[in-house]
């Protein structure tokens, strides 16, 4: 049986050399599939491992979109690793390769997302179609994949990137699909610290000139919170704010590596130029510009969107969230602010200052920090409608995905 059907290979020239990485301890299978891709010149298989153990190793390394895994020593075993190497490494497809298939191990390769179930005897006929089609195809390099949300700030202070964390971590909650949260303030950035995440790498290290950005390298260098949610922080290397730049010119490739390799990527993107703005909503599903209801704050949303609709992008995908809500003693209206916006709708989070510095000291997103609080239950609300926005089509099949 197979997961899809591996039907005939697609007519298109292809374009590039695609590798491959085998994990078997079974060196009959190896020369096997060696066989097989000899007359396959765009298909190489560039390394072959023992175990799982090692294929961690070499996937901190090297990237592969395509990793075949013998499973037959310990199937349901390897097959949890393959779950958690499908979340650590969201980029790449894993195809089992089995001497048989049952019925228990078909469904448990499909709940771990592995693409391909293949049996060892069919090798021969079936493995090259299918890897044909699991190549990554060129709209796949430019295309959509998963849903990019981008969090802009009216003002320092405004709660950004409480916004921007907490809706990240929601997001994976309430969808179980792999969400990153990016660091983009050149200043001050602050997601690390709110996630208790700390490490020597970070957006930095994957928008230098010097790379070339893709899914894997995004997911070896982000840090990881748990098995759902990924950070690409700001090191704090040295105790002093370092402003480095921002290469606008990358981020548009940047953004399409991140969303090919996740479900949803939150870019915390304060103090932005007004060209890397427009980059990042251009390629994002929703913008929110986060404000307080002053109006100060009110002006420079105004500003901001008005500007971002000027440079082509589509106002009703730009969604102003209105921080620090208060019940009563409210100066300005929701009403008000959604006039003075010229928007059909703002959102709102209420005042919590209270649960909003626990979960910053304690480095907890507030899901765990004051799970019943007010603000967490806003930002859930948030999440659930912004949830709909999951393209669905950077696909693994999963039935019912699990939660890390
Ligand atoms: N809804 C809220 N109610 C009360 N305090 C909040 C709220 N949202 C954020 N804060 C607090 O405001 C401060 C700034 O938040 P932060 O998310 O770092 O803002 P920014 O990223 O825009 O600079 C933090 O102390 C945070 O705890
Ligand atoms: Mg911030």
């Amino acid at each position: 049986m197979m997961l899809s059907p591996a039907n005939a290979r697609p007519s298109a020239p292809v374009a590039s050399q695609v590798s491959l990485i085998l994990v078997t301890p079974d060196v009959l299978i190896e020369r096997v599939i060696l066989s097989v891709l000899r007359s396959e010149p765009a298909l190489s298989l560039v390394r072959t491992c023992k175990d799982t153990v090692a294929l961690v190793n070499l996937l901190e390394r090297n990237s592969a979109p395509i990793v075949l895994a013998d499973i037959d020593q310990h199937p349901e075993q390897i097959l949890r690793e393959l779950e958690y190497l499908g979340n650590r490494f969201p980029g790449i497809r894993f195809v089992a390769l089995a001497q048989d298939l049952t019925a228990d191990l078909a469904l448990l390769a499909m709940h771990s997302g592995v693409r391909h179930f293949q049996v060892k005897a069919r090798i021969n006929t079936e493995l090259v179609p299918t890897l044909y089609r699991l190549m990554p195809a060129d709209e796949e390099l430019t295309g959509e994949g998963g849903a990019a949300l981008t969090v802009l700030s009216a003002s320092g202070g405004c709660g950004a990137t409480t916004v921007a964390v907490n809706l990240a971590n929601e997001l994976q909650l309430a969808t179980a699909q792999a969400v990153l949260v990016v660091d983009l303030d050149a200043s001050y950035g602050t997601v690390g610290t709110y996630l208790d995440l700390r490490g020597e790498y970070g957006v930095s290290d994957v928008l230098t000139p010097e790379r070339r950005i893709d899914a894997e390298l995004i997911a070896t260098t982000a840090l990881k919170r748990s098995d759902h949610l990924h950070a690409l922080i700001r090191p704090l290397n040295t105790g002093f704010a370092t402003a480095d730049p921002i290469f606008v010119e990358r981020l548009d490739s940047f953004v399409r590596a991140c969303k090919l390799g996740y479900g949803f990527t939150l870019f915390d993107a304060p103090r932005m130029s007004v060209e890397a703005a427009t980059v990042l909503a251009k390629a994002s599903q929703k913008v929110l510009i986060v404000l307080q209801s002053n109006i100060k704050d009110i002006r420079v949303t105004r500003a901001m969107l008005d500007a971002l609709v000027e440079r082509g992008v589509i106002r009703d995908r730009i969604y102003p969230i209105v921080n620090r809500v208060r019940r009563r003693y409210q100066m300005i209206t929701l009403r008000e602010v959604q006039q003075a916006l010229n928007v059909t709708e703002v959102g709102q989070l209420q005042n919590d200052f209270k649960s909003a510095v626990r979960s910053i000291n304690y480095g907890k997103p507030l899901a765990e920090a004051t799970p019943r609080s007010k603000l967490r239950r806003g930002l859930m609300q948030l999440a659930k409608e912004l949830s709909a926005l999951y393209a669905g089509n950077n696909g693994k099949l999963r039935a019912h995905a699990t939660t890390g």
